[in-house]
């Protein structure tokens, strides 16, 4: 059933390993690997952050769900690891079940904290890992569960992750 798409979906919240898992399952299966914060920075020729700020959440979920749909519609195979936030909008998670596999990547608050610490290019962590990961969390607990698939990455090397997503393939 999953084969007949022809893309696999990485959704889940930062820092549950979504970049990492996707470079290697394209790798592993040889499909090509789309970043979606990277499209909507080449569209937009500015970094996340500076959308961010400049001109403000709502803008910059628009752009994302624009570049999503053009990902989406281009029948290629291939991975897509989304940002932590698309799945929020009800009409992206509706294009993401009709044109790809979509795997839910979780992972327990003490490893998403532990993995996001130290990078600070996050807009919405911004003011305190710990309290935004927790209140973010909190608000998010089932926005990922209409995924086809999931995975709790916590205790779980990225190979871990890829040989079980790959078996469900
Ligand atoms: C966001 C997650 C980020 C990025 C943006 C918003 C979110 O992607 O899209 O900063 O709302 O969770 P990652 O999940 O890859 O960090």
């Amino acid at each position: 059933m999953s084969k007949a798409k022809n893309a696999i979906v990485l959704v889940g919240f930062m820092g549950t390993g979504k970049s990492s898992v996707s470079k290697l399952l394209s790798e592993r299966l040889g499909f090509m690997r789309v970043d979606l914060d990277d499209e909507i920075e080449k569209f937009e020729g500015r970094k996340i952050s500076d959308i961010f700020t400049e001109s403000g959440e709502p803008a910059f979920r628009e752009i994302e769900c624009k570049v999503l749909a053009s990902i989406l519609m281009n029948g290629e195979r291939k991975i897509i690891a989304t940002g932590g936030g698309a799945v929020l909008n009800p009409h992206n998670r509706d294009l993401m079940l009709t044109h790809g596999w979509v795997v839910s990547l979780t992972a327990d608050a003490r490893h998403i904290i532990e993995r996001v610490r130290n990078d600070h290019s996050r807009p919405l962590l911004q003011g305190g890992v710990e309290e935004r990961v927790n209140k973010l969390l909190e608000q998010r607990k089932h926005a990922y569960d209409f995924a086809d698939f999931s995975v709790d990455t916590s205790r779980m090397t990225t190979e871990e992750v890829a040989d079980c997503i790959i078996r469900q393939w």
